[in-house]
């Protein structure tokens, strides 16, 4: 009773919040990438496409970072040879030349790219044992301009009849896989892990110059190109040793979820999604799982609160995680795209993605009127998400 008084009271206040906020969506090009025409030009056609705004944010990117960052970029540029195998070696060089921006640069954006991801990733599993993988990737730097550089990109073989290899939601300029599925093995999304470690950028430089590890951006294209079953990548994703902590979230879509939370040479801990556990999901953004989320982030714990309270496992239906994640703050001003896929067979769209700019109304007070009136049902649909929001805030 008392729970509802203060409801109504708060309602008013509701309104007055979601009217301070804009969610626009925009739908995502499609590029094809074959994998079967020389690493010289397979990038060729798209890096033209987004030859001034990759230049623009490689720009920024430059003024924005501590120099350490440089060093770790020219020290790789400077053993490409030796450090970066083929293909990605000529790739790295194509792209290059194709932006015309430095070879070291198109490395310092492929490692800032890997680096600075804040991200939500959920794992569901339907009744009918469907995995459902969603993730919103939140990226804090020069955010309008990476929402220009994102498109679908569908790598593809040509040679052997024309088959889809692979789908990656996919940065201009990047090699590397943040968000991919491979239909029928496995779907991957990668979250950057926080540490307290103030001296990152130099031990991220001395693991370059002294061990045997490797950037996310070369390691996810090796996984996805050359591993077919899901328990080996599975063993790679634990096992290797990577330049940076980090979190993966795989599912092979049929039997098994998975959070690997890694450090720099080996895993910390696994949680595993599968018929004996008795949780239907898990969410993961940029912390320890076992840790609580700290006071100014909690995206984690309003998408669990949001997926334990609002809906029950056999009402998972494919939207329902895209809802989740347009809930805030798990959808906040650094969102980039929302994206949801499954490698199971039995779903008819094995990625789907939207780039997603939450902003301050004032900017776009209309805008949001012309959209009201396009769609009144979107409008009163967010509106009762919002206020179901609240109720659980109360
Ligand atoms: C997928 O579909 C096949 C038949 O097409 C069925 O045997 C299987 O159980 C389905 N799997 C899931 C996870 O729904
Ligand atoms: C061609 O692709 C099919 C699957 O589509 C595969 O079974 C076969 O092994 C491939 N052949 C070659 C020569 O790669
Ligand atoms: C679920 O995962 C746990 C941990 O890896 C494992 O012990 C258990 O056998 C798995 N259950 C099934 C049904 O695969
Ligand atoms: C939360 O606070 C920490 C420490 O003040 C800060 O570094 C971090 O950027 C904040 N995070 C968010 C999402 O505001
Ligand atoms: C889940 O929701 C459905 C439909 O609203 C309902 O019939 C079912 O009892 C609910 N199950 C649980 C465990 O709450
Ligand atoms: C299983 O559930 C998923 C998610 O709700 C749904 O998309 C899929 O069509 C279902 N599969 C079958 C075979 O019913």
């Amino acid at each position: 009773m008392y729970g509802r008084h203060l409801f109504i009271c708060i309602l008013p206040f509701l309104f007055l919040f979601y009217s301070c906020y804009c969610d626009e969506t925009l739908d995502l090009n499609t590029y094809i990438i074959d994998l079967d025409a020389s690493p010289l030009s397979r990038w060729t056609n798209v890096i033209e496409e987004f030859r001034l705004p990759l230049n623009i944010f490689v720009e920024n990117i430059r003024s924005a970072v501590p120099s350490p960052f440089f060093y770790v970029s020219e020290a790789i540029a400077l053993r490409l040879d030796h450090y970066i195998p083929q293909p990605y070696h000529d790739e790295i060089h194509s792209i290059s030349s194709a932006a015309n921006i430095r070879l070291s640069d198109v490395i310092l954006l492929n490692l800032i790219y890997e680096l600075r991801a804040h991200c939500t990733s959920i794992l569901a599993v339907s009744t009918n044992g469907t995995f459902i993988h969603g993730r919103n990737l939140d990226y804090d730097l020069n955010t309008d301009l990476l929402r220009l550089l994102t498109f679908q990109a569908k790598f593809i073989k040509t040679t052997n009849k024309s088959q889809v290899v692979y789908y990656s939601i996919h940065f201009a300029g990047s090699v590397g896989l943040f968000t991919a599925n491979r239909p029928n093995f496995y779907s991957l999304s990668i979250n950057q892990r926080q540490t307290n470690n103030g001296e990152w950028w130099m031990n991220a430089l001395m693991a370059i110059l002294h061990l045997n590890t490797m950037p996310l951006f070369i390691f996810t294209r090796i996984l996805f190109e050359n591993y077919h079953s899901y328990e080996d990548i599975k063993y790679e994703l634990k096992t290797k040793h990577l330049i940076a902590p980090v979190y993966f979230i795989l599912t092979n879509g049929e039997n098994e979820g998975l959070v690997i939370t890694r450090n720099r040479l080996n895993s910390a801990n696994t949680i595993v999604l599968n018929s004996s556990n008795p949780l239907w999901y898990l969410v993961q953004t940029n912390y320890d799982h076992w840790l609580e989320d700290p006071l100014n982030d909690s995206r984690r714990t309003t998408a669990e609160n949001v997926l334990g309270v609002m809906y029950n496992q056999s009402q998972l239906l494919d939207n329902t995680i895209y809802d989740v994640l347009s809930v805030i703050p798990v959808l906040n001003k650094y969102t980039v795209y929302t994206s949801i896929m499954s490698p199971t067979n039995n779903l008819t769209i094995p990625i789907y993605a939207k780039i997603r700019t939450l902003d301050h109304k004032s900017k776009y007070l209309l805008t949001l009127r012309q959209k009201f009136q396009r769609s009144k049902t979107s409008f009163i649909e967010k509106v009762v998400k919002f206020i179901t929001f609240a109720f659980l805030l109360v």
